[in-house]
């Protein structure tokens, strides 16, 4: 697992819990008095959604959806598979994706467009990392807890052909 095919640590979870911490209460102030509906996106962002939610003191439920467009290579493919869809009705509510990173933003843009057309009251996004550098997309990240440089990130949620999702801290792949 520590081997030399990945970097040393780039952001800690106390780093990341405290972040969270500072978003939940962001998501408390500007929802106050509404009921939201969390949707994470599977698998990458299982830790960062419950560490936001526990400090999000509001009426809420919670989903999931599982998109690909990977595979097992680190670039994205352009095309946006649903392999799970919601379970929950989200007309006229204010739903908050959360995402584990913002890469070229087409599985947001994509996720944006399907969530308009269930007819959400407002969509907001809310993404453990932001990689700017990659859009190829125009999509705003409502809420971001780091931006990183261009290059491959796993832990935290973040795999790379499905390895190193349970590492308790952020870093990079070595051989891409
Ligand atoms: P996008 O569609 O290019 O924005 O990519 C979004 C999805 O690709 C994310 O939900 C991640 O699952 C995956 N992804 C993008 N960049 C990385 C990375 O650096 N490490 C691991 N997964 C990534
Ligand atoms: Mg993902």
């Amino acid at each position: 697992m520590h081997d030399n095919t990945i970097g040393t640590v780039m952001i800690t979870e106390e780093q990341i819990i405290e972040k969270a911490c500072e978003i939940g209460k962001q998501i408390e102030e500007d929802f106050a008095g509404r009921e939201i509906v969390m949707v994470g996106i599977l698998r990458g962002a299982v830790l960062w959604m419950a560490d936001i939610m526990k400090h999000v003191n509001l009426d809420m439920t919670i989903d999931f959806m599982a998109v690909s467009s990977y595979g097992a290579a680190t670039k994205s493919s352009g095309i946006v598979k649903i392999n799970k869809d919601l379970d929950t009705d989200i007309e006229g509510k204010p739903v908050i994706i959360v995402e584990d990173i913002v890469d070229s933003g087409v599985t947001l843009n994509y996720l944006m467009g399907y969530f308009e057309s269930r007819g959400a009251e407002t969509i907001k996004i809310c993404a453990l990392m932001d990689k700017p550098e990659g859009r190829r997309v125009d999509i705003d990240v409502d809420y971001v807890g780091f931006e990183v440089d261009d290059r491959f990130i796993v832990g935290y949620g973040l795999d790379y052909d499905q390895k190193y999702r349970n590492l308790p801290y952020i870093t990079w792949l070595k051989s891409e």
